[in-house]
């Protein structure tokens, strides 16, 4: 069990006056090589969550194991964690700051310490594996690539220090849709072609359905729903009362459900909307014939 969160509490600025429990009493574990999809309103926790899985923060009460690796409250000493687990924060570009994409690259794995050889080794495999050309793009400038570029770049350098788990939080924010599908597929790529353990953020109903193996939903700080993409979009009325939406193919089935159309409402891809779609109006002329 690569991780283990235990009665995790966190409290921001504890003891002050203004102190917030931000989660409470949440306990998960996330199995070696799944694709785990979190969603949630805004401030329902979800960064709070994941920050715990590489020690960036550390819990007010519980325990978070990871990789057989024990945070508490008083623990030290992450660094080697931070390494296992590699974290994609929320526009990461604007992390970008060397002057060539390599340099950029090469900044996490040249604090490892390691020699140059395996440093090189490391940036052109990580520009490979989000999807980009390393000669083409090796001595630009970050910032005069597009930004689905330059979010695939700040991803590679997470990738470069080889973490085996990876966190993206909201990694498509803000990009457009082809960017966006590039992302989402090179995530698809680490997860099922390098077996990446994956824990996705995202607002986008349809691509957590299509992606995750399993969803966690949180509301105000607690777990309040967790199963497969189809157990979770059963639940399309709590949901929208969390402020949240189902994919807009399960909605289109709850839809043609109250016209009175005998269709199945635990659909939530659109080849699955399909197949249902193409049976009914099959059927459909059946009846005709
Ligand atoms: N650094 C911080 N200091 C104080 N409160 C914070 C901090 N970060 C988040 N919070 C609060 O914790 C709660 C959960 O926030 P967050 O984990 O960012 O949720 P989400 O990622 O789901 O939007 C919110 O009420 C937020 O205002
Ligand atoms: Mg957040």
């Amino acid at each position: 069990m690569p991780i283990r969160m235990e009665e995790v509490t966190h409290t921001y600025m504890e003891g002050g006056p203004f102190e917030s429990t931000a989660i409470w009493n949440v306990n998960l574990d996330i199995k070696d090589g799944e694709f785990l999809g979190l969603i949630g309103h805004t401030g329902s926790g979800k960064s709070t969550l994941i920050q715990h899985m590489n020690g960036l923060l550390k819990p007010s009460e519980g325990t978070v194991i990871v990789n057989e690796i024990r945070i508490e409250k008083d623990s030290k000493n992450l660094r080697e964690l931070r390494q296992q687990v590699g974290l994609v924060f929320q526009y990461p570009e604007h992390q970008l700051f060397e002057e060539t994409v390599a340099l950029d690259i090469a900044f996490g794995p040249k604090n490892l310490g390691l020699s140059k050889a395996e440093i090189d080794l490391r940036v052109r495999e990580a520009v490979q594996l989000v999807g980009l050309s390393f000669d083409e793009i090796k001595d630009r400038s970050p910032f005069e690539l597009s930004g689905g570029q330059r979010r695939r770049v700040a991803i590679a350098g997470v990738l470069a220090m080889k973490p085996g788990i990876l966190i993206l939080d909201e990694p498509t924010a803000g990009l457009d849709p082809r960017g966006r599908d590039e992302i989402f597929n090179e995530i698809s790529v680490l997860h099922k072609e390098q077996g990446y353990t994956i824990i996705l953020v995202s607002h986008s109903m349809e691509d957590i359905a299509r992606l995750a193996d399993r969803i966690i939903v949180m509301n105000q700080g607690q777990i309040a729903l967790t199963g497969t993409p189809k157990e979770v979009f059963a639940h399309a009325g709590e949901l929208k009362e969390m402020g949240l939406d189902v994919p807009q193919v399960t909605n289109l089935m709850l839809a043609l459900k109250e016209k009175g159309l005998d269709v199945p409402t635990d659909i939530y891809t659109v080849q699955q909307a399909k197949a249902v779609l193409k049976q009914i109006l099959e059927g459909g002329g059946n009846r005709r014939a």
